[in-house]
């Protein structure tokens, strides 16, 4: 299994905010790049991948939503991923703090957010945080099962990368060039196809 963490850290946990935060300044676009370059190759869709959305805004508690395995979306393209996160936020009201719940195969949601999420995955889990500084891609032997972190446009706040590692989290390296999270996710991807193969 191959795991990604996308954290919007304006991304809003009300369906209907959601299309309005597209090209705003919640870049909710950063998102649904990354999730359509997860999953998507040509003529086909990985089912050994995981991607899991962290929607910060919130007047309550964040929401998780994870897509995985027999998803049901619809295309290569933004709308697809936008009417996964809305049908899960709608048909999650009233969802607890901490609970998760399943809305389809391959489609659940939780009531926790970054921390909890990440702090129960490194329990068992090789994690990495996406960062131009961490140690080259290239030169590392990526383990296996991993779990990668992306931050959005805002930077993950420093406490909490400091404390994760302290966990035993690593840092990976796709160059010096700062690049868009959804173009990591096709360079990760690639790296770990090349491993594979
Ligand atoms: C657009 S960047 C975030 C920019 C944000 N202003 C910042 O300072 O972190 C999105 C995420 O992609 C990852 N990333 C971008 N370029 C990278 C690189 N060259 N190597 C590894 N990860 C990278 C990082 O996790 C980053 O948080």
């Amino acid at each position: 299994m191959r795991t990604y963490i996308i954290r919007a850290r304006k991304g809003s946990t009300r369906w209907e905010k959601i299309r309005s935060q597209i090209g705003s300044s919640a870049h909710l676009e950063v998102i649904a790049h990354s999730v359509m370059n997860a999953f998507f190759v040509s003529n086909g869709f990985r089912d050994d991948i995981e991607v899991y959305i962290i929607l910060d805004s919130s007047e309550d508690f964040p929401r998780t939503i994870k897509l995985s395995s027999g998803v049901s979306m619809a295309g290569f393209h933004e709308t697809a991923v936008l009417d996964l996160i809305e049908k899960a936020l709608k048909e999650s009201q009233g969802l607890q703090k901490d609970e998760t719940k399943k809305l389809a195969l391959g489609l659940e949601i939780s009531g926790f957010g970054f921390e909890r999420l990440v702090g129960k995955l490194i329990e068992t889990r090789p994690v990495y945080l996406l960062d131009p500084k961490g140690d080259d891609i290239r030169k590392t032997q990526i383990e296996s099962d991993p779990v990668f972190i992306l931050s959005d446009h805002l930077a993950l706040p420093k406490n909490n990368v400091k404390s994760l590692k302290r966990r035993g989290l690593k840092t990976l390296s796709l160059g010096k060039k700062m690049l868009f999270a959804s173009q990591c996710v096709v360079l990760v991807n690639d790296e770990i196809d090349r491993m594979e193969f």
